[in-house]
């Protein structure tokens, strides 16, 4: 993906969509529709990106290896598998200890593994999809990265760990969600994004890019890292099974 781009709030998927779109590519070729030659990259507004994602996910119906929840691709949802949401789980408590608070941003999948092996209450999702209000609820609070600090007060450096995974590869929303996490907490980030966000998350919350590289359930169009502003590996590394 070309940095340039990351300013249109760019969905992960945005460049990706060529791979689904080849045999609608070829029809509208077909019809004389559009012309686009193998080499471009097919470039849609974010209405059509959204009104494609949307037909797409109607119709492929690809139920997400955790099943815990239908990915909505309109809302740039791309689930981990379960291997990845187990070990960031896992690893998150690991560093938040024994009483230690955790809130998932934007990673739902991650908090769904953490609620299996932790009965703390202490632990919370910030989401913006409802859905998750409904399963996990209580511990679901609504969040969009476009109002940052409209949070409860009593958030305030709340949690010992914040796991956090934007969904869009833009300077803007990793600015917002920086503020969110430098609200939430001055301890341990872990911060799940696209290799082209490395400069600004570096910048913005001073995190480094980790040997860990999470993965997802279906393949990403883009390289993906993991971010952290401590020594992450080995935790993760004892978390693997
Ligand atoms: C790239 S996905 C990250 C999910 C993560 N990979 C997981 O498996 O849990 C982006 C997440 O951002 C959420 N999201 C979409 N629009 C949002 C908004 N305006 N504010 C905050 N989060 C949003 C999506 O619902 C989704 O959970």
């Amino acid at each position: 993906m070309e940095k340039e781009l990351n300013d249109e709030n760019l969905c992960f998927e945005q460049t990706g969509l060529k791979q689904f779109m080849s045999p609608a590519i070829s029809a509208l070729h077909e019809h004389n529709s559009i012309t686009i030659t193998d080499d471009e990259d097919l470039i849609l507004s974010e209405e059509a990106r959204s009104a494609l994602l949307c037909h797409l996910n109607e119709a492929c119906r690809i139920p997400s290896g955790d099943a815990f929840v239908e990915e909505d691709w309109g809302l740039s949802q791309f689930w981990y598998d379960n291997e990845t949401s187990e070990i960031l789980a896992k690893s998150a408590l690991e560093c938040a200890g024994e009483k230690g608070r955790i809130a998932c941003v934007s990673s739902p999948s991650v908090y769904n593994q953490l609620q299996k092996i932790s009965d703390s209450k202490e632990n919370y999702l910030f989401e913006f999809d409802k859905r998750f209000q409904q399963k996990f609820p209580g511990q679901a609070i609504f969040y969009d990265y476009k109002s940052p600090l409209d949070l409860d007060p009593k958030f305030q450096m709340y949690f010992d760990v914040v796991v956090a995974d934007p969904p869009f590869l833009s300077q803007e929303c990793l600015e917002k969600f920086a503020q969110t996490i430098h609200f939430l907490t001055d301890k341990k980030i872990i911060l799940c994004t696209g290799a082209v966000m490395e400069e600004d998350a570096k910048i913005l919350m001073n995190v480094t890019p980790c040997n860990f590289t999470p993965q997802h359930e279906k393949k990403l169009g883009n390289e993906f890292k993991c971010y952290t502003n401590f020594y992450f590996d080995e935790i993760i590394y004892h978390n693997k099974s």
